[in-house]
């Protein structure tokens, strides 16, 4: 049996102790799934720290991160598990110089050696102690999002030469997605859900001295000020957490202790990545900078 926590007050500090900065919705969200052993689907804008989580939350129960990244056209061979042809045709090539090939040894061809095993499978067979990342889980196809549906519900995964493999207690099923498109009812109806935004500026400050620890508590205040505002300018991408780092750090290895329209100009790269968000930052530019 894995560790678990024994109270969401001991799970936000559990986390915050691996540098992650849980709000109160989010660390109840993951008490709940962790004590009724309950998938949770995490959605939210870019770069808000939905992947971030699960790979903290392994490290600091001490479980084994395995991350299923989905993409258009993933699908069971990729997700679950493969044979081994190099292999099974390098066997058949040696059993037949030996002239070997009994029925056995074509059955031990679909044996555990020539197994590969995939997200999934690996999850399965690693039960409580692993915490299974299905990231990304809006950019995979309907069918995907079925057979995950399947896997989901009973934590059994049946290889018709082996047999059948279940989890005797299931890992920690964290699913994310940037809501590309909307999810399947009966897949949100499996998981406990939760969306983050944002975070509070004073939690953002937050974050970044403890990601980016060193920089001065003035800059990041700054920094904060400005992004945002960048994110109330209606950009195509707004800038996440990830890029309020980004900055502050270039701004550091600059040696920028100043966020004046010069600095944000030459440095609008670290957090604005699209060619017309850029014009329509550069025409707020003083906006940024000071607000208002
Ligand atoms: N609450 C937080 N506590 C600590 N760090 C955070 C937090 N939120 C975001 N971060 C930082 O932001 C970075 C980006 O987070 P992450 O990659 O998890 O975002 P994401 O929501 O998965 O983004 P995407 O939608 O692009 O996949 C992390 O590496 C981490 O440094
Ligand atoms: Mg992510």
């Amino acid at each position: 049996m894995s560790q678990r926590p024994q109270s969401v007050a001991e799970l936000t500090q559990t986390l915050r102790a691996g540098g992650y900065l849980a709000d109160r919705g989010l660390a109840t969200a993951l008490f709940v799934a962790l004590s009724l052993d309950r998938p949770i689907l995490i959605e939210g804008e870019v770069g808000v720290g939905k992947t971030e989580v699960a790979k903290v939350l392994a490290t600091v129960f001490g479980r084994r991160l395995i991350r299923l990244q989905c993409y258009e056209g993933i699908d069971t061979n990729q997700a679950l598990y493969e044979w081994d042809y190099a292999r099974q045709m390098l066997q058949i090539r040696a059993l037949s110089e030996q002239k070997l090939a009994d029925e056995t040894a074509v059955d031990r061809l679909f044996g555990p050696k020539f197994l590969l095993e995939r997200p999934l499978l690996d999850a399965v067979r690693t039960g409580d102690r692993a915490v299974l990342l299905i990231d990304e889980v809006d950019r995979a196809d309907d069918e995907f999002e079925a057979f995950l549906l399947e896997i989901l519900s009973d934590f059994q995964i049946t290889i018709p030469e082996v047999g059948t493999i279940k989890a005797e207690s299931p890992p920690l099923v964290i699913l994310t997605s940037n809501r590309t498109r909307e999810l399947h009812d009966a897949l949100k109806r499996r998981c406990l859900y939760h969306w983050v935004g944002y975070p509070s500026p004073e939690r953002e400050v937050e974050i970044v001295l403890v990601r980016a620890p060193g920089v001065s508590e003035t800059l990041a205040r700054k920094v904060v000020a400005a992004v945002n505002r960048l994110r109330g300018l209606e950009l195509a991408k707004p800038p996440g957490v990830a890029e309020t780092i980004d900055w502050v750090r270039t701004l550091e290895v600059l040696g920028e202790p100043e966020l004046d329209a010069r600095t944000v100009e030459d440095t609008l790269g670290a957090v604005v990545k699209e060619r017309d968000d850029l014009e329509l930052v550069r025409a707020n530019l003083d906006g940024i900078v000071r607000g208002g």
